[in-house]
């Protein structure tokens, strides 16, 4: 079973604690998922290969290391995914996007799928799957099912809030794909939304309520 890791770094805790709070506004909120994605990306990419090279500095002769190996792909899914992929662009700035659109169903809570359109050599990349919300799991197992289906094999998933219910669930349909969360929360709730979480975190990136 590929690890499941809850990063409890300073910077990340305290501002998800801003971000969970009802009266933080909406150009507060967009930037705060932005600014722990780029603190969860840091993580997340720690044991990405790298390689020696030398470099000529005005003086002498460094060795140094770069990435090696796979390239990478971001597949935020749509909506609130969205909301995480700028500030990792700006970390990883020759990553490729790819987007899946799923919404959940209002009252079966089942994903439903509107949209996907993924980089040609997707199979080929190191793939960061990234989504503010781990709920029941559904939408996640769904889009890990596309790329799958596509012959993706390398697959991160990052969630700023996830569940046990929904942990559970990736877990077993997936097993093979490491999950990086920022918070681990209490449970679902009627709704299927986390408990206590931060509310529709679609809706709070765009201001659509
Ligand atoms: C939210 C969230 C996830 C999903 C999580 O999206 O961004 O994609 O719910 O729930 P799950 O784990 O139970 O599938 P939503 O369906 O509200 O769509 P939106 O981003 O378009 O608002
Ligand atoms: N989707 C959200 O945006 N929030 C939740 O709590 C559950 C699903």
């Amino acid at each position: 079973m590929a690890e499941v890791h809850v990063l409890d770094h300073p910077l990340i805790q305290h501002k998800l604690a801003i971000l969970r709070d009802k009266n933080t506004g909406v150009k507060e909120f967009r930037a705060l998922v932005g600014e722990i994605a780029g603190l969860m990306c840091y993580e997340a990419t720690r044991n990405l290969p790298t390689e020696e090279i030398e470099v000529e500095t005005p003086v002498a002769v460094a060795k140094c290391r770069t990435l090696a190996g796979k390239k990478q792909a971001i597949i935020p899914i749509l909506r609130a995914g969205l909301g995480m992929v700028d500030t990792m662009l700006a970390l990883m700035p020759s990553t490729k996007v790819g987007h899946i659109g799923l919404y959940r169903d209002p009252e079966t809570h089942q994903p439903v799928e509107y949209y996907c359109k993924l980089p040609e050599d997707i199979d080929q990349r190191q793939i960061f799957v990234v989504d503010p919300m781990l709920a029941t799991g559904g939408s996640a197992i769904a889009a890990i099912d596309f790329l799958k289906a596509r012959g993706c094999k390398n697959i991160i998933m990052m969630n700023i809030i996830g569940c046990p219910e929904g942990v559970k669930a990736v877990q077993e349909a997936h097993p093979d794909v490491e999950l990086y969360l920022a918070a681990l929360d209490d449970h679902l709730n009627e709704h299927a939304y986390i408990i206590p979480g931060l509310g529709d975190a679609g809706d709070r990136i765009f201001g659509t309520k």
